[in-house]
């Protein structure tokens, strides 16, 4: 399995690159418009084909390049089912994870920071690790008082 944590400092998003070595192929999670040329140079570097981009959460304080990616690689874009999004090429929820390889993104339900917001709980090679969007930060949490925000869903 291929990992890399990547940052744009201007939106302060991490995305986050995984790659299956079984099939060559990747999934991005939260991909921001500023680093498409960016994430493209790391996919070719690690001989990695885009499979799937995985967003946490739609937001205005980062833009996803989601349907960027898709129409310059072919991939498919994923977001929690529960979004509704007519751009989405597959819905992920609790109940249905996606799986890409020997990787399986699980869905967990986090709700706070948006309304919809889902963090990802991945297998990296025998550590379980969560993805955590805008949800849980390094010393804090999400913001909740625009789009959606909810301290006390947060809280829970
Ligand atoms: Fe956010």
């Amino acid at each position: 399995m291929i990992f890399r944590q990547l940052y744009e400092p201007d939106s302060s998003t991490y995305t986050y690159l995984f790659g299956c070595r079984d099939t060559g192929r990747a999934v991005l999670i939260d991909p921001v418009l500023e680093t498409v040329e960016r994430d493209l140079s790391a996919l070719q570097e690690l001989d990695l084909t885009l499979s799937h981009t995985l967003d946490t959460h739609i937001h205005a304080d980062h833009v996803t390049s989601a349907c960027r990616l898709r129409s310059l690689t072919g991939c498919k874009v994923a977001y929690p089912e529960m979004d509704g999004l007519p751009c989405a090429d597959l819905g992920v929820s609790e109940a249905n994870p996606l799986r890409e390889g020997s990787l399986t993104f699980q869905p967990l339900f986090t709700p706070g920071h948006t309304d919809t917001h889902h963090s990802y709980l991945i297998d990296l090679s025998g550590s379980l690790r969560v993805f955590t969007g805008d949800a849980l930060l390094i010393d804090g949490c999400g913001r909740t008082d625009f789009q959606d925000g909810d301290a006390a869903s947060l809280y829970l």
